[in-house]
């Protein structure tokens, strides 16, 4: 009989939601309530084995079975492939509904009236306008800066001179190209818009593709939120001390800049631009399984069947290839995939393609040089990260986080002038 079983089955026995800890160092025995499947990791601190004795505490590096706060935006169920926003699926919103719509439904929980979505599109449109002087700061970076290292300090430093502005508009590429700032055209809807802000140079109007303007919209929609992530978690915690948002949205922006994360959209084309050809793809996959890289935008901590993202965004690289033409690296990924779907290494590891393995193809096709790929990641996660920050200012049950850790150092050491060392 498993655990879990003998769990149920003696819970059910009993018909108490508790769990009773025997502390086999003292023979003192604990009764824990269990509530939503959790205990309480503060319940084991009254297990000592004295009086001066600190309590037991957990051990959980990376959060890994530790559920850190409620919250009710975001439903992962990683074993079945399931994700939710606020209950609603996200193959109903990617097929039904706009990254607007979806952004309204995070921060406030309920799909928008017509008024409703009418009045937040005005307020967003009206606010495209950055301040000024962001193109001052935006100007002052190397010009090979790396864009997501300029997003983080922009961001960062809209707390300090721009505290009213709602949204962050991409000036990095041009910056880049040496092309000049193009302002909003708020004629355009919102994914438009941003794709005017990329591509319009002396043309009076920019006029956007409706398919690539749908196919950003959907990829907005499936980056808007992901529960308990790396970002998130951070965004969270430098906003557990009460900064300003902007601040802590700049703490998302820095964790989602790392390969493992956000990043992994550029690190996926950089790798399948090293691979470049099937035959080399053996070489490639021995050194992976040898432990020498990772076959990156594979894999996930919560997704062990399938990413549903992945399933939506290689169907939108149809779409997006269709205007744009294929993308010879497509043929690559999907011959990467192939192999690694059959290969008792990633199988037996539940490694699937992940919403980063195809999504740099369609920033690519879009023209997007592959440093902007995370950037296109952290701008629709924005929505869910301030989502995830309201919910945590109201919450009465979340303090300051401050993790506590094992100590593993010298105590007590006397200190040695400089040449007796
Ligand atoms: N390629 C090769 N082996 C892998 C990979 C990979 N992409 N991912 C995990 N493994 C192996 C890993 O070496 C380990 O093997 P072993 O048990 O023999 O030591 C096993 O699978 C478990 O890996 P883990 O590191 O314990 O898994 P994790 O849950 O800590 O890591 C992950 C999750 C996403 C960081 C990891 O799968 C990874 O590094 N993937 C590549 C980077 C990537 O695509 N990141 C984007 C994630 S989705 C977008 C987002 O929301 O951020």
């Amino acid at each position: 009989m498993s655990t879990e079983t003998q769990a149920d089955s003696s819970a059910a026995r009993s018909g108490s939601d508790t769990l009773t800890v025997t502390d086999n160092r003292t023979g003192q025995t604990f009764e824990l309530p269990i509530t939503d499947g959790t205990v309480r990791a503060m319940d084991f601190r009254q297990m000592k084995v004295d009086e001066d004795d600190f309590g037991l505490m957990t051990y959980d590096p990376a959060f890994t079975n530790t559920a850190s706060c409620r919250s009710a935006v975001t439903f992962i169920d990683g074993d079945a492939g399931i994700l939710e926003y606020r209950g609603y699926p996200i193959e109903q919103l990617a097929e039904k509904s706009t990254y607007l719509e979806v952004s309204y439904l995070l921060v406030h929980g309920e799909l928008p009236t017509q008024p409703q979505l009418d009045e937040w599109t005005n307020d967003i449109t009206m606010h495209t306008f950055v301040h000024e002087n962001v193109k001052e700061f935006v100007g002052g970076f190397r010009h090979d800066a790396h864009p997501m290292g300029m997003l983080l300090g922009a961001v960062g430093a809209l707390s300090t001179f721009y505290p009213e502005a709602t949204e962050i508009k991409d000036t990095e590429n041009r910056h880049t190209r040496g092309q000049p700032l193009v302002y909003p055209d708020n004629d355009l809807r919102y994914p438009g818009n941003f794709l005017g802000m990329l591509y319009k140079m002396t043309e009076l109007k920019y006029q956007p593709d409706p398919r690539l303007e749908r196919a950003l919209d959907i990829l907005f929609i499936l980056h808007a939120d992901h529960e308990q992530n790396c970002s998130t978690n951070a965004v969270r915690a430098v906003g557990s001390s009460e900064v300003d948002p902007y601040s802590a949205v700049a703490g998302g922006i820095a964790a989602l800049y790392g390969p493992l994360h956000g990043g992994a959209n550029e690190a996926v084309l950089r790798m399948l631009r090293r691979v470049g050809t099937k035959e080399n793809i053996p070489a490639f996959m021995k050194g992976v399984k040898q432990g020498e890289e990772r076959l990156m935008g594979f894999g996930h901590r919560v997704y062990k069947n399938h990413d549903p993202r992945a399933t939506i965004i290689k169907s939108a690289t149809e779409d997006v290839f269709e205007v744009t033409g294929k993308n010879p690296l497509l043929e690559i990924a999907m011959e990467l995939e192939k192999i690694a779907l059959a290969d008792e290494y990633f199988v037996s590891r539940k490694l699937y393609p992940n919403v980063d393995f195809y999504s740099g193809l369609i920033y690519e096709a879009l023209g997007l040089p592959v440093e902007m790929f995370p950037v296109m990641f952290a701008i629709p996660r924005t929505s869910g990260w301030i989502s995830q920050w309201l919910e945590m200012v109201v919450d009465s049950e979340q303090k300051i986080a401050r993790p506590r850790q094992i100590y593993t150092g010298a105590r007590g050491r006397d200190y040695a002038e400089i040449g007796s060392r």
